[in-house]
């Protein structure tokens, strides 16, 4: 066996990830923390599939002119926070078609109370006057995104592990009437699995506008961090604090040295600080971790056509697992597809 067939042989005995992110426009210190950190670190061990999921994005209302360079953006930013097309395979869902065929086959097997009481559809139902069944059934697509590749690990935070147990119900009830053939996926949190928003309520998340964005300039991170909410016990400058219910401490537990969490942890317990030091120390931090990331991002925006073209090849790999995996879902279902009549020549169709 040559260099190649080993690596093959051995790649063959990886483990499979598959994650995916919405195409919202804006890589989020939470996604990056709570998700996009874990599939840097996986691509090294695993054979990793991260997919950005436009056709879960058009299931609440959306502005079609901007979707392109929402996706666009999401993959530039995702390859400078560290993606490596070289180690994993970044795509755009839409540009694999067997993931909505795949989704309408595992509909048939979903139930649909599982659906209904899923947290985030009542979240997002509550919010939209006219509920769209595409809202309801999103989980049976994200079963599909992950079952194609057939994939063991999913890395996620913390909202989502509710769709993950889902899809792994989902998978057992279509291996129970149709024989072993889709693995049930474990779910990959770690420690950032739910990071809150600078209100220090909410997740973190671009529609509730608590963001910080990886790729946004100190002056704009300073200028949302100054106003984050602390403690609220420290209504002035002398009154102490409990940095343990302090969501500012919280992020310094993510981007600060151990010298710096002590410092800040002590400042607050003893009033020898004010939240404004704090937060200007945490600034600096964050400013400090995501300087590279910015840099790359404004290199690889002056040559967008290597996303596209890594997105393309992205696609191409997946496309061939894909088509792999529905010919034998649908052979077990006894969707042959056999009826299919012999191409005729063209002239042959015009009389
Ligand atoms: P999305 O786009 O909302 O988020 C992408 C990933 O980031 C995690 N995340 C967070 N983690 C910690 N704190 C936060 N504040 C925070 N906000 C977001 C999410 O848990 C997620 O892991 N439905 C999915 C996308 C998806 C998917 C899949 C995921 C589609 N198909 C298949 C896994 C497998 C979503 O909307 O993620």
């Amino acid at each position: 066996m040559g260099a190649r067939g080993a690596m093959e042989a051995m790649a063959g005995k990886r483990e499979r990830v598959f994650s995916g992110i919405q195409p919202s426009g804006e890589l989020h210190i939470g996604n990056y923390l709570g998700a996009v950190q874990n599939w840097v670190q996986m691509q090294d061990q695993y054979e990793c599939f991260f997919g950005i999921v436009d056709h879960h994005a058009i299931t609440v209302p959306y502005e079609p002119a901007e979707m392109p360079a929402r996706v666009f953006d999401m993959a530039l930013t995702l390859l400078a926070a560290g993606l490596d097309p070289r180690k994993c395979t970044l795509f755009v869902q839409s540009d694999v078609p067997e993931h909505t065929e795949l989704a309408w086959i595992l509909n048939t097997v979903t139930p649909l109370g599982d659906l209904e009481r899923m947290t985030q559809f009542k979240e997002k139902a509550g919010r939209e006057a006219s509920v769209p069944a595409g809202l309801l059934n999103y989980p049976v697509l994200q079963a599909a995104d992950i079952l194609l590749y057939r994939a063991t690990l999913v890395p996620v935070g913390e909202d989502q592990v509710q769709h993950i147990e889902l899809v792994r119900e989902i998978a057992r009830r279509w291996n129970a009437r149709y024989g072993e053939y889709l693995p049930e996926p474990q779910v990959v949190v770690g420690p950032a699995r739910r990071i809150l928003g600078l209100d220090g309520k909410a997740k973190m998340s671009k529609s509730l506008g608590n963001t910080i964005g990886l790729l946004e300039s100190p002056e704009e991170i300073w200028a949302k961090l100054k106003v984050a909410v602390t403690d609220p016990a420290r209504v002035t400058r002398r009154d102490p604090g409990n940095p343990d219910i302090c969501n500012v401490f919280t992020l310094h537990r993510y981007f600060s040295s151990p010298q710096d969490q002590a410092w800040s942890a002590h400042g607050c317990r003893t009033a020898a600080i004010g939240c404004l030091d704090c937060k200007r120390r945490l600034a600096d931090n964050i400013v400090a971790a995501l300087r590279p990331i910015r840099e790359r991002a404004l290199e690889l925006r002056e040559r967008p056509e290597e996303v596209r073209r890594m997105l393309a090849e992205g696609a191409e790999r997946c496309r061939a697992i894909a088509r792999e995996t529905v010919a034998e879902v649908k052979r077990r279902m006894g969707l042959t597809g056999s009826f299919l009549p012999v191409a005729k020549p063209a002239a042959a169709i015009r009389t």
